[in-house]
């Protein structure tokens, strides 16, 4: 008994000496205590947790770089870099900064197996293969088959706003339906129907949105993903209590399309699925079905970040008449759109609706956290300091963005003609360019850039040939941002008008 009393007594002194030894062993001893930054940052990785949480992580890193430095430890093992010098070593070519285990998170599970996929792997074998067998359909010209599509898609997004005109929609929902029903055209060769029936889709993309909000938070801690939704027990348990796994209906998608596929084959030549059923290099890849899921599953949810960044192009115009007018002449200019739309290389011809797309990009990126990379064996010397072998190393489009030295003292100020004056100027440009870090960068770029780009001009040509855009709010009244995996807006109240009214 007495044994026994020593030991309760003994235990939380016992716990207590060694949480105090680990802090002290993290905040004086550690590899990374010469670099400067918060100390619950060194100590805890709930420190990240807190800050992501909160949904303002791009700010909150931003000020940390401001009061510690262009290099500052945010975690136990990970440091953030503010300096555009970061950008070609970490995020190259080549694949030595391989991603960290924060992506897992975003390993789907299909029938209990978690798919390693091309956005999420950290096997740069595996990288290669997925990323070369699509390669060819994503590059500017292999784009070019899907304009059919995102043409048919525009239109049904306009026949739908036809009988809302003049009335605030919920834009938000709206762009997502046209993006998704873009990204199952393309893949699967049949648009889901999210423009038609757009209540089917609600749930779905709640749930990739609280799937999102899921990835960046858990993505703290990765450890605890095994545990929560990449445990097949896990959801099934969520399962038995009503609360399906948000992606189900895209793998139902998924199933049913390549279940069709070999009646449908001869109409599928210009699609993802088709060009992954030709037989090339990537036969040995796509060994079973389930490589064929992995591979379509990422073509099928990626368009909502283009639904985003046209969300953020729109209130930007709303909210900057003299920017807005200047575009429209410059579409109008274009020549008329009635008979036939605008294709991808006329919108590269047109300087002005590029600078205004990038400069929405630069000043909203969709993606904003970390993107998070490891440093190689020997390990990297960055702005005077050491980084160690295999430390997390990150920095954000956000950080890069508003750096002053490179956009200029308004780098926070929305303003499309700084890509354009820079024209003249071309060290700045390119410095510019070389900063502008909202597809990624290197070989883990985002492989569907020229196709977000293509989706977004033929759509902003179209709808402001045909429609004006409105602020249906207060003249003061702004949108609300915060940040999961990708930028949530709130309280957009936008209309669409017709020209004559
Ligand atoms: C404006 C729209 C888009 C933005 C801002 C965007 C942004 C990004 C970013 C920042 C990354 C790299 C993330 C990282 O390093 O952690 C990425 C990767 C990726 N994106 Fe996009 N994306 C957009 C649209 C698309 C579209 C339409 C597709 C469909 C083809 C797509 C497919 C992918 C894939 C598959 C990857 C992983 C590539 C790899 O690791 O090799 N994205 N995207």
């Amino acid at each position: 008994m007495a044994a026994c009393h020593e030991l309760l007594f003994r235990l939380p002194f016992t716990t207590l000496v060694l949480i105090t030894c680990f802090c002290a062993y993290r905040v004086l001893a550690h590899p990374l205590r010469h670099l400067s930054g918060p100390r619950l940052a060194r100590i805890s990785s709930l420190f990240r947790l807190r800050i992501v949480s909160s949904g303002y992580a791009p700010s909150r890193l931003a000020s940390l770089h401001a009061q510690y430095g262009e290099v500052v430890v945010i975690g136990p093992n990970h440091v953030s870099v503010s300096s555009p010098e970061v950008l070609p070593i970490v995020y190259g070519p080549k694949p030595q900064y391989r991603k960290s285990a924060f992506y897992r998170v975003f390993d789907p599970v299909y029938r209990g197996r978690s798919l390693d996929t091309l956005f999420t792997t950290r096997d740069p074998v595996h990288h290669k293969q997925l990323r070369s067998s699509v390669a060819g359909r994503f590059s500017s010209s292999g784009i070019r088959h899907f304009e059919p599509a995102v043409t048919k898609a525009i239109d049904d997004f306009v026949t739908a706003m036809l009988p809302r005109l003049g009335r605030v929609i919920e834009v938000e929902h709206w762009l997502d339906c046209l993006t998704f029903d873009i990204a199952t055209a393309t893949t699967f060769g049949q648009p889901w129907g999210a423009l038609k029936s757009p209540e089917t889709s609600r749930a779905m993309f709640n749930g990739l949105r609280l799937g999102f909000r899921y990835g960046a938070i858990v993505g703290q801690i990765p450890g605890l993903h095994p545990w929560l939704l990449g445990s097949p027990v896990f959801l099934h348990t969520l399962n038995t209590l009503g609360i399906s796994d948000p992606v189900s209906p895209l793998f139902t998608l998924i199933d049913e399309a390549l279940d069709r596929y070999d009646q449908d084959a001869q109409n599928l030549e210009n699609t993802v699925i088709g060009w992954l059923h030709k037989k090339g290099d990537h036969e040995s890849l796509l060994k079973d079905r389930t490589d064929f899921v992995n591979q379509l599953f990422c073509f099928a949810v990626v368009g909502g970040n283009v639904s985003i960044s046209l969300l953020t192009v729109l209130y930007c115009l709303v909210k900057h008449p003299r920017i807005y007018d200047r575009l429209k002449a410059e579409i109008k200019e274009s020549g008329p759109r009635e008979l036939r739309p605008l294709t991808y290389a006329e919108a590269l011809n047109m300087p002005y609706l590029q600078a205004v797309l990038k400069e929405a990009l630069r000043l909203y990126p969709p993606a904003s956290l970390p993107f998070e990379r490891i440093t190689p064996i020997s390990g990297l010397y960055i702005r005077g300091h050491f980084i160690p072998p295999r430390t997390v190393i990150s920095t954000s489009p956000q950080l890069m963005h508003l750096n002053t030295e490179i956009y200029g003292l308004d780098a926070n100020q929305f303003r499309p003609e700084r890509w354009i004056d820079a024209q003249g100027d071309t060290e700045r440009l390119q410095r510019m360019e070389k900063c502008f870090f909202a597809f990624g960068r290197g070989n883990r770029n985002c492989i569907g850039k020229s196709f977000a780009i293509m989706q977004m001009s033929i759509f902003l040509v179209t709808i402001l040939a045909k429609f004006d855009v409105q602020w249906a709010g207060g003249e003061d009244e702004e949108w609300a941002t915060s940040y999961s995996w990708v930028c949530e807006q709130t309280n957009i109240k936008l209309k669409f008008i017709h020209h004559s009214t």
